[in-house]
């Protein structure tokens, strides 16, 4: 499988090396050869048809150059890397934001119109246009997966999608983003809000625009594309109603303690579409502490399942592309 990477961050670097330390094992277990033709960061560009070495490319980023350095090319773009691509799979985890979701957006409209696969861990292009990309993937007869934009490395899609497949999930809510839990948590212990933001800011936790965190710009792409992947509805992230955490004071988790409950930052999905702070009960298996993600499906006949794990992280997140290579691996195998 020729895999073309457009971002090499923690989260494309952690693929990078999971292809290597993994390649016995994903070829015997699952058919899974992914060599990697092409890859593009904010500095340039490299490929090779015949395979880049991952070491190469993540040594060339320890020492602060971009992959271009690879025997590459500087300002190459992404767009241009996949123009000039014939790989059979995009993975796309470029930084894109939320104003027009580039350049992660024209990379994965610009791969399936070629007739690419895409895994794409980035956020922005799935909650800005989710339904469009959709249709796009139909027409061009090519897979759009994206397990790795929610929970990480947990397979929280998969589990609403898959595991519960017959069932009718009537709702759900969840704690979808894990520095405002961690912020949440350390207030719940005794910290000001000052206090618990700067704690995780020190430990990198906050994004580099804090607002994605803490106004539950975050919070409600991941909910956006829950809601159109788990309950089948066409809608997109400015859609979504959504409150932060930065109006949620001292005296608010004092009070919510005082009555057994915690603080915490919602995605709902019941009947309305929201992000807010809400009181959890303690006893409530969702209410999870620290960086930790959780979330709850209530379903017709199997009743409430809460699912919980690590919600970010590059190793993470990279195995969740993996998982979406595999399936991937499958459709191309049974075509
Ligand atoms: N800022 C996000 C979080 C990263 O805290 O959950 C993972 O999407």
């Amino acid at each position: 499988m020729r895999v073309v990477l457009c971002g090499f961050g923690a989260v494309g670097q952690g693929l990078a090396r999971l292809f290597e330390s993994r390649a016995d094992d994903l070829y015997a277990r699952f058919g899974l050869k992914p060599r990697i033709v092409g890859v593009a960061d904010s500095g340039g560009a490299a490929s090779d048809p015949s395979g880049l070495r991952a070491a190469d490319l993540v040594a060339a980023k320890a020492g602060g150059r971009s992959v271009a350095a690879c025997g590459g090319r500087a300002g190459m773009t992404g767009a241009e890397l996949i123009a000039e691509s014939d790989a059979d799979v995009l993975v796309e985890t470029t930084a894109s934001g939320y104003e027009d979701a580039e350049p992660g957006m024209s990379h994965v409209t610009s791969a399936m119109a070629r007739g690419m696969h895409v895994v794409s861990a980035n956020k922005g292009p799935l909650a800005l246009a989710f339904p469009s990309l959709m249709e796009l993937a139909a027409h061009n007869c090519v897979s759009l997966k994206f397990s790795g934009t929610v929970g990480g490395g947990t397979p929280i899609l998969d589990y609403a999608k898959n595991s519960l497949r017959g069932e009718r999930i009537v709702s759900f809510r969840g704690i979808l983003n894990g520095t405002t839990n961690y912020i949440l948590s350390g207030m719940a212990g005794g910290m000001s809000p000052g206090e618990a933001l700067e704690d995780a800011r020190s430990r990198g936790y906050v994004e580099a625009d804090e607002s994605l965190d803490l106004d539950g710009i975050d919070a409600a792409a991941k909910l956006t594309i829950l809601a159109n992947w788990v309950m089948g509805m066409k809608v997109t992230l400015p859609e979504i109603r959504r409150e932060g955490i930065r109006g949620v004071g001292a005296g608010d988790v004092r009070r919510a303690a005082e009555g057994g409950s915690a603080v915490k930052l919602i995605a709902e999905c019941d009947g309305d579409l929201s992000v807010g702070p809400r009181e959890v009960r303690t006893d409530d298996p969702l209410c999870v502490n620290g960086t930790l993600n959780g979330i709850s499906f209530v379903s017709e006949h199997s009743g409430t399942q809460t699912v919980i794990g690590r919600g970010a992280g590059g190793t993470e997140t990279a195995s969740s592309i993996v998982r979406d290579l595999i399936d991937i691996r499958g459709e191309m195998a049974s075509r």
